[in-house]
């Protein structure tokens, strides 16, 4: 079938034999997350209109405001990832302590474990720029017939069964990996249906695009601040364009898309960076591996790190191969 006109429950089906555990898991997973996404592209999309913009009043456990649209896309995925018979446990951005899924599976045969940020770029709600949601997907590793653990939420990104993220965008996409390649779905809103748009998506080797907060630039390492000069420098194919939304999700696309780097790294200000291990920057890197990109804190592979905290950051470079290895060269020295 030519993939103009294949749709994502399509596709689920036609690819659910890649899966390395059972067939139907595959797809209840993703049709779960593809439901769920399409209740928050509503939710979103109709953002200026109703009551929902704003803050909500309340901090998450990260002393973060949380935006009632946090909240809100919280609440939805949540709700749409429960009682699907599929997931035992979910964590999120919003939510200091992980959930427990028991409603209809008292005996806890559930096998999967999914890690969200419902919202992710949050200060640009307000102002109608881009914004996502990123999950990430894990086999519990204690055994079914118990209640979920913190265990099964530790795990290394390398463990990841599939993760993504949806990008509301000026379309919405859907764009996941289960561990063989990544593949792009564009929403037609109005008949609510994803369409397989951008199949195999690849970063391309290296790229002329860097993404980074400058504004933090005198509290940056060293090694940062040198591979941001090395980046303006007029020398070769540089100096390179400076790209940067706010919204993780929106920058990784571009990105995947044209090239570049995305960096976020550790400053005297925020010692261990920003963003979050598990449910920001494993998600992404699994992604970036399966795209033919990287993902590393800047001497090491992302997707290796043990996790110790739910709620873990990381400093985070990711994107174009060749790029994020000449900033670890630059770490490095
Ligand atoms: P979230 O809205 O989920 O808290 O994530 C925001 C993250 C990320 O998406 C973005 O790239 C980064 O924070 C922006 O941080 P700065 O405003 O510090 O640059
Ligand atoms: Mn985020
Ligand atoms: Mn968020």
């Amino acid at each position: 079938m030519s993939h103009k006109n294949q749709t994502l429950g399509e596709f689920i089906i036609e690819n659910q034999t890649e899966f390395q555990y059972s067939t139907g898991e595959l797809s209840k997973l993703i049709n779960a997350i593809r439901l769920a996404a399409k209740v928050v592209n509503h939710e979103v999309n109709k953002a200026g209109l109703v009551d929902i913009l704003g803050t909500a009043g309340d901090t998450n456990i990260q002393g973060e405001n949380q935006q009632k649209l946090d909240v809100l896309a919280n609440e939805k995925f949540i709700q749409t990832l429960k009682n699907r018979e599929i997931v035992c446990g979910i964590a999120s951005e919003e939510e200091d302590d992980y959930i427990t899924i028991n409603s209809l599976d008292e005996n806890h045969q559930n096998k999967y474990v999914v890690l969200i940020d419902p919202l992710d770029g949050s200060s640009n709600i307000d102002v109608n720029v881009s914004v996502g949601t990123i999950f990430s997907i894990y086999r519990r590793i204690t055994p079914v017939g118990t209640p979920v653990t913190l265990e099964d939420f530790l795990q290394p990104g390398k463990n990841q069964v599939a993760a993504g993220y949806i990008i509301y965008g000026t379309s919405t996409m859907l764009v996941y990996t289960t561990g063989h390649g990544v593949n792009g779905f564009t929403l037609n809103p109005a008949i609510g249906t994803f369409y397989l748009s951008h199949p195999n998506m690849q970063f391309p080797e290296t790229g002329k695009i860097y993404s980074v907060n400058e504004g933090n630039y005198i509290h940056f390492p060293q090694g940062v601040k040198d591979y941001i000069k090395y980046c303006q420098k007029e020398e070769g194919d540089r100096p390179y364009t400076s790209r940067y939304i706010g919204s993780l999700v929106s920058d990784f696309h571009r990105n995947m898309i044209k090239g570049g780097i995305y960096m976020y790294p550790k400053s005297s200000k925020a010692q261990k960076g920003k963003l979050r291990l598990l449910y920001e920057c494993n998600p992404m890197a699994f992604l970036a591996e399966q795209a033919n990109g990287k993902a590393s804190d800047g001497y090491q592979r992302i997707m290796e790190i043990q996790p110790t905290e739910l709620h873990e950051r990381v400093p985070f470079f990711c994107g174009s191969k060749k790029m994020v290895e000449k900033a670890e060269e630059f770490m490095k020295s």
